[in-house]
């Protein structure tokens, strides 16, 4: 079984696509499933924002193909870890049916980094930089992630 890892953001068209991508190049692996959705239904179906994919692609990644979808409850069951872009998307998560008996370890993307705030920033009415602002914040943090990724794949190694 790969290790499974779900970024989520409010909208799932700006912050968690980008952390998705980033994350599955990072990681470049069928050990690793990556995928994200949003604690809100606005956009279910749509593609990134414009400006997502934008920023993306001008760091040599391509998001457009990714589809916006809402978080389940059964996703705290099935994932690994799920990684919150900012405390009220965390909340929303804790408020979900089943969190509880989660098999999930959910946190802050941010939790614990050098970078100084807990929450990335929600581009949605900002401008272009602001998207490259949260590019370079999520790559930092994707980094940050990679050895709690690697450990719960060693652990899992030795069980088989
Ligand atoms: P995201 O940004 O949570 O990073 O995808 C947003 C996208 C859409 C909306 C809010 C935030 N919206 O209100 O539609």
């Amino acid at each position: 079984m790969p290790v499974q890892v779900l970024m989520v953001c409010l909208g799932n068209i700006c912050r968690s696509p980008l952390a998705e991508g980033i994350l599955r190049d990072k990681t470049r692996s069928d050990k690793v499933l990556v995928d994200s959705a949003g604690t809100a239904g606005y956009h279910i179906g749509e593609p990134p924002d414009r400006r997502s994919i934008q920023v993306a692609k001008m760091h040599g990644i391509d998001i457009s193909k990714q589809r916006a979808r809402k978080l389940h409850p059964s996703d705290l069951k099935n994932f690994d870890f799920i990684f919150a872009m900012d405390h009220n998307n965390l909340s929303d998560i804790k408020n979900l049916s089943g969190y509880d008996d989660r098999k999930a370890e959910v946190r802050l993307l941010l939790q614990g980094t050098a970078i100084g705030t807990e929450d990335v920033p929600d581009p949605y009415y900002g401008s272009l930089s602001d998207f490259e602002e949260v590019f370079e914040l999520l790559d930092t943090a994707c980094t940050g992630i990679l050895p709690l990724i690697e450990g719960k794949q060693a652990r899992d190694g030795h069980k088989k």
